[in-house]
């Protein structure tokens, strides 16, 4: 491990900065900081990764964006209700708070605003101007971040509410016209701006939601172009990652899953913005994608994924998965399993350890996917098997690979 002493400050900018994911990270690291947490729930603490040479969490400053105006200190109120924070940990990190409220700034509002609250007038005068004027400010933002803290450089991570699915753009597929196209000033998702902003001036971009981010071929070209890190999409922290736990165990024994239903009941902010049918087609279909992968889709396999927004639930999110399959002599049987976790509090961990694997990658000068992060993801941006054991060997594999070159 670094010598905290040796390690200079790195930006980590939230994009979704007000939102539950964020308010974990920032009073979680203020928690670790303060010796009130232990790292529960990062992979980077514990063996092999916490023996690379990863920036220390002490060194980390936090910004962000957001679209709302709501105080950190509220969002915060909010998950004590619900049990997530505790009330001393929060008192006790009140200073580090105000000091993240400080370094946030807003940002521009896309399209339709379903489900979102509090919202910032300036960031729908931001959503308005023509996309490099949106893009300028993200980076002018930035760069006034690392100024102001001596940063030696900032991860972004993308962390900001789901947006509703696009028909894919001929110029999403070419950064060239991408680029002609943002001149021409044609609109674009938010995500696609954060990330063509993030990209384009050497910054890591991590997209922790199933947005498009970094996801066209236009913006791995740029990353390539810029030797820039980066890797999505959309966290896997609960139901999928169970699936991709478990149907590994079907495939390898031999048992025929007939199908596989899900139902999903959740009552935060994502949920309520996933109520949205344009909102939640994105995220159903990456939940399918995976299993359908593991478990080959050449059979007639049936599964069904459901989402629906119970308020009263907040950020636990309940899950029920029944598994119908067949065995030896064409014995049908059954597993059934209800997962109930506080999606932020699974959430947030991985956005800390994507933010180090993203500066130790940049830091030793590897650019374009960091393929080797799948395991974090439902839809891992560079692809490959979707199967959790697999993915997880190959961190640990590039973990061991990158010890023994030091
Ligand atoms: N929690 C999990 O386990 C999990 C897993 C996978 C993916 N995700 C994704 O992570 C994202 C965040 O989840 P959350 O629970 O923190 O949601 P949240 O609703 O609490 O927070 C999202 C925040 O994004 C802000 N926002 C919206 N548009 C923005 C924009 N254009 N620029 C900047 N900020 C913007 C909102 O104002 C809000 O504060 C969602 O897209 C969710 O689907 C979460």
């Amino acid at each position: 491990m670094t010598d905290q002493n040796d390690t200079p400050p790195i930006g980590l900018w939230l994009i979704g900065a007000r939102g539950a994911i964020s308010t974990c990270v920032a009073y979680g690291l203020a928690g670790i900081r303060h010796g009130m947490l232990e790292p529960v729930g990062l992979t980077t603490a514990e063996p092999p990764l916490s023996e690379l040479d990863l920036a220390p969490f002490e060194s980390f400053v936090l910004g962000g964006h957001d679209v709302c105006a709501r105080d950190v200190s509220r969002s915060a109120g909010e998950l004590v209700k619900t049990g997530i924070l505790q009330p001393d940990l929060v008192a006790a990190t009140a200073s580090e708070a105000a000091t993240y409220e400080a370094n946030l700034r807003p940002g521009p509002l896309d399209g339709p605003d379903v489900g979102l609250a509090d919202l910032d007038p300036r960031s729908s005068e931001l959503g308005a101007l023509p996309p490099l004027q949106q893009v300028a400010r993200m980076r002018a933002d930035w760069d006034e971040f690392e100024r102001a803290n001596g940063l030696a450089r900032t991860v972004i991570a993308y962390v900001a509410s789901t947006e509703a699915g696009r028909d894919a753009q001929p110029e999403w597929d070419d950064l060239g016209e991408l680029e002609a196209s943002l001149e021409r000033g044609i609109e674009q998702p938010a995500s696609l701006l954060y990330a063509f902003a993030a990209l384009g001036s050497g910054r890591p971009f991590v997209n922790f939601t199933p947005n498009l981010g970094a996801s066209p071929k236009a913006l791995h070209a740029l990353a390539e172009r810029e030797g820039v890190p980066h890797c999505g999409n959309d966290g896997k922290t609960g139901e999928t990652l169970l699936k991709t736990v478990l149907a590994p165990m079907f495939r390898a024994r031999a048992l025929r899953v007939l199908s596989w239903q899900g139902y999903n009941m959740l009552g935060n902010r994502d949920g309520e913005v996933l109520r949205d049918a344009a909102h939640r087609q994105v995220k159903v279909q990456h939940k399918d994608d995976a299993l359908r992968s593991i478990l080959g889709n050449g059979r007639d396999l049936h599964t069904q994924v459901g989402i629906d927004y119970v308020p009263s639930l907040s950020d636990w999110k309940t899950a029920w998965d029944f598994v119908h399959f067949e065995g030896f002599l064409g014995a049908r049987m059954s597993l059934q399993f209800t997962w109930a976790g506080s999606d932020s509090a699974l959430a947030a961990p991985l956005i800390l350890d994507l933010a180090r694997l993203a500066e130790f990658a940049q830091r030793r000068g590897e650019g374009g996917l960091m393929a080797h992060t799948a395991c974090f993801f439902k839809a891992p941006l560079a692809g490959g098997t979707h199967d959790f054991h697999r993915q997880y060997a190959a961190l640990v594999e590039y973990a061991t690979s990158r010890m023994a070159r030091r």
